[in-house]
């Protein structure tokens, strides 16, 4: 048996347990932070990353070699489609801010080249199986290596960043993962294809047939989604026919085609857990909470929670006190609520549900409208999609 002492142990090398990882290091509180995966599986799970302006802040003073303002791209609008016809949401006009869109797994490289070049303890390849003595000042993380070796992690405090499958969920909120929760009658088909952007920005297209959405990689590969049943098979259609049903659901662009090389079906769900906190244990992204992609927050909302964990962290062992750690969960609900609306808001209004009434169908298209036709609207929707200031966040010297 393996036994490591440090101050913080994190659970999960996604972009929260990194990226807490590297502001505790500036903070000069230690951490340890375990996966179970490889890092080729942390550097190659494609998923979709939409930065908010704060994101990007926040990145530029902690991983000052980010890539996301050069390898990305930044989007000052998108466009809604509805009724046959785009309507841009100009964010820069409406909110003075843009976003960008750099994967997620580009930025877990940023992270992981970060930690390489301070030398963090990053542990892959190892299992966390349970933590113990939540109610003691010193809990343990129980872990197994990838040779079957036992290792123990005997901290201050233990954050749970190991994502919606964790064991961290249930540690703080019980085996049955107590929280809010709501499923979504429908679910997205993906693609990856190569072809080069079909228009300069993202087009989220409410159309008769269902919601589709024309997303983008970079030149030459392209993310678009359509709206399926839940339990639709990756192969139910032909690459012709999704082409064919992409450009009936988009009508006013004229879609680029290429090889689809990637098919994949996204199920939504909205979750917050009741608690974020055991003892000294706390939750952050994923394991505290799930958005649906319509809205493109999971990742934001992540960070949102680790600067505030972080500050209260920090308080507590600059001798601060402790009122950040206590006020920590009420603090990070607020937004992760307003986030859980927006993504719930665009969600709604974009998608049918498939026992959607005539009266349902009208009054969702003339909401559309609403926001569309409307300074008022299109800001409320720029103010959302480009994100809140973060709580908590003084940028830190380094
Ligand atoms: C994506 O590119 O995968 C993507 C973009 C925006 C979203 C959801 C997904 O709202």
């Amino acid at each position: 048996m393996t036994t490591i002492r440090t101050q913080v142990g994190i659970i999960g090398a996604g972009p929260a347990g990194l990226l807490l990882g590297e502001m505790l290091e500036r903070e000069g509180i230690s951490s340890v932070i375990i996966d179970t995966r490889t890092r080729e599986d942390i550097e190659q799970t494609i998923r979709a990353g939409i930065l908010e302006q704060s994101t990007i802040d926040v990145l530029d003073a902690i991983v000052p070699n980010h890539r996301a303002r050069t390898a990305g791209y930044r989007h000052e609008g998108i466009e809604l489609d509805f009724d046959g016809a785009g309507h841009r949401i100009d964010f820069e006009a409406l909110v003075g801010q843009a976003v960008y869109l750099y994967p997620q797994h580009e930025v877990l490289i940023d992270l992981l080249v970060a930690a390489d070049a301070r030398n963090a303890d990053i542990r892959l390849e190892v299992t966390a199986n349970d933590v113990v003595d939540l109610d003691t000042a010193t809990p343990r993380i129980l872990a197994t290596t990838k040779d079957g070796e036992p290792l123990e992690i005997v901290c201050d405090f233990v954050v749970g960043a190991d994502g919606t499958r964790g064991i961290s969920r249930a540690l703080v909120n019980g085996a049955r993962r107590e929280g809010h929760f709501r499923e979504y009658p429908f679910a997205w088909f993906g693609i990856l294809t190569e072809a080069a952007p079909s228009a300069p920005e993202l087009i989220y297209a409410a159309s008769e047939r269902g919601f589709a959405l024309i997303s983008q990689r970079n030149e030459t590969v392209q993310r678009m989604y359509l709206q399926c049943d839940p339990e639709m098979p990756v192969d139910a259609m032909t690459d012709d026919e999704i082409w064919d049903e992409f450009q009936a659901r988009v009508p006013a662009t004229e879609l680029k085609r290429g090889p689809i090389f990637q098919r994949d079906v996204l199920r939504f769900r909205s979750f917050v857990a009741a608690k974020l906190r055991n003892g000294p244990m706390f939750l952050v992204g994923d394991s505290a909470h799930t958005v649906p992609p319509t809205g493109a927050k999971g990742m934001n909302v992540a960070v949102a929670d680790v600067v505030l964990l972080n500050r209260a962290l920090r308080e507590h062992y600059a001798g601060g006190g402790d009122a950040f750690l206590d006020s920590y969960e009420e603090d990070a609900l607020v937004r992760i609520w307003k986030a859980q609306h927006f993504s719930y808001w665009m969600t709604s209004m974009l998608h049918a549900a498939p026992n959607e009434t005539s009266y349902d169908h009208n009054r969702r298209i003339a909401e559309l409208r609403t926001v569309t036709d409307s300074e008022a609207g299109r800001k409320f929707l720029a103010e959302g999609y480009t994100g809140w200031q973060f709580a908590g966040w003084e940028p830190v010297e380094k």
